[in-house]
């Protein structure tokens, strides 16, 4: 996607073959700049940090990850070591532990010596397939969303086809065209006239830094509102279609997803606003039934709910990023990564396979396993 009007993904190789560029995302939407990743250990902390997140480019980076690691040691030793310590980066995200294993299993039977180029070809193939998967299922929520703007009353077909959406599933979340935000950017490529309500996405602001400068880069229009708003707006007819990415989504189609995604989706469906949920394969956990009871749950830091970062407006620091309080001294805090969604309240799952119910017999009638 574009940053000004210039292509980018948000991670590659660098010229040298070894090294890996990121976008850190820590500095958006005030700064970019990009990063080098030497080392599994700057990989592993750049996951953890969330320089890099979202569950598809989590993913992308463990396999990097493996590739640094086994450019410095090949052996079987090192291989566990630099897997476990990807792994339990971020424990939520299971695209992280589909593309470790891809990347292991690919090089367990190899001599050493051909290690670490294949786990670079490997986390290359990982990429791109993670584009092709997300340009994929932009196509099928563009159908999806142009039969839903079609059939709105007459009154309404004059405006613009609302769209909520949560933390940031976009790009940035992915290598490319993201999940959620995909078929946004393909409905509007395609001419159809859409608006974006963004959740800002307490306490890490995914919504109002990222999906928001996401938009503003495509020039999809969009209004950043709290996250307490869309239940309001939902009630007021300002809401078409709620449409979020997953972090883990069980064999049954619960999908887990950033804190507050369920409360959308509760809101939703009291409103009869379709909810949908935008995944590629790589997010389904086939040994999970009930999401619920068995999805691990991240537990970040407190200081990410008492404290905030932003641009500076006045003084002498003005223009620089901050931190700043918002909790009396003492004040704890309590900052559970994700929720889950049960299926029940999910519309339909928008996949890179196509539309499917929410079920195990929806999962399976596309992609037949698990
Ligand atoms: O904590 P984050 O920013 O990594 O959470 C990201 C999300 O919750 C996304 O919605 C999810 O990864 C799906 S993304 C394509």
């Amino acid at each position: 996607m574009n940053i000004d009007g210039q292509a980018w993904r948000t991670i590659g190789l660098e010229p040298d073959g070894r090294s890996v560029w990121v976008i850190d995302q820590t500095q958006l939407p005030h700064h970019f700049c990009t990063r080098t990743l030497t080392s599994c250990d700057q990989a592993a902390s750049a996951i953890s940090t969330m320089v890099v997140r979202g569950a598809p480019l989590i993913g992308v980076t463990g396999a990097y990850g493996l590739m640094l690691a086994l450019q410095v040691d090949p052996s079987d030793a090192a291989l566990v070591a630099a897997f476990d310590q990807l792994n339990a980066t971020r424990p939520t995200a299971i695209n992280l532990r589909w593309a470790l294993e891809r990347v292991r299993d690919r090089v367990i039977s190899l001599p050493l010596n051909e290690r670490a180029a294949a786990a670079r070809e490997e986390a290359g193939l990982i990429a791109d397939q993670d584009v092709a998967m997300c340009s994929t299922i932009g196509d099928h929520g563009l159908g999806l969303f142009q039969q839903l703007a079609a059939a709105r009353p007459p009154s309404r077909q004059d405006q613009p086809f609302q769209v909520l959406t949560h933390c940031n599933a976009g790009w940035l979340a992915t290598v490319d065209w993201g999940t959620a935000l995909a078929p946004i950017y393909k409905a509007h490529r395609a001419g159809l006239k859409v608006h974006v309500w963004v959740d800002e996405t307490r306490p890490r602001n995914q919504g109002a830094s990222l999906t928001a400068y996401e938009l503003a880069c495509e020039g999809v229009p969009h209004t950043v509102i709290v996250d307490n708003a869309g239940g309001h707006l939902m009630q007021h007819g300002e809401v078409d279609a709620v449409i979020v990415g997953t972090d883990r989504t069980t064999r049954r189609g619960d999908v887990c997803n950033k804190i507050g995604t369920y409360l959308k989706a509760l809101a939703a469906h009291d409103n009869h606003v379709p909810f949908y949920v935008a995944l590629p394969a790589s997010t389904i956990d086939w040994t999970l039934d009930d999401g619920v009871a068995e999805i691990p749950i991240e537990a970040r830091s407190a200081a990410e709910v008492t404290a905030i970062q932003g641009r500076v407006l006045t003084g002498g620091a003005a223009g620089e990023l901050a931190q700043v309080q918002l909790t009396p001294d003492g004040s704890d805090g309590f900052n559970p990564a994700f929720d889950v969604t049960p299926a029940r309240l999910v519309t339909a799952l928008i996949t890179d396979r196509g539309v499917a119910e929410a079920s195990e017999p929806g999962l399976q009638g596309l992609y037949g396993c698990g």
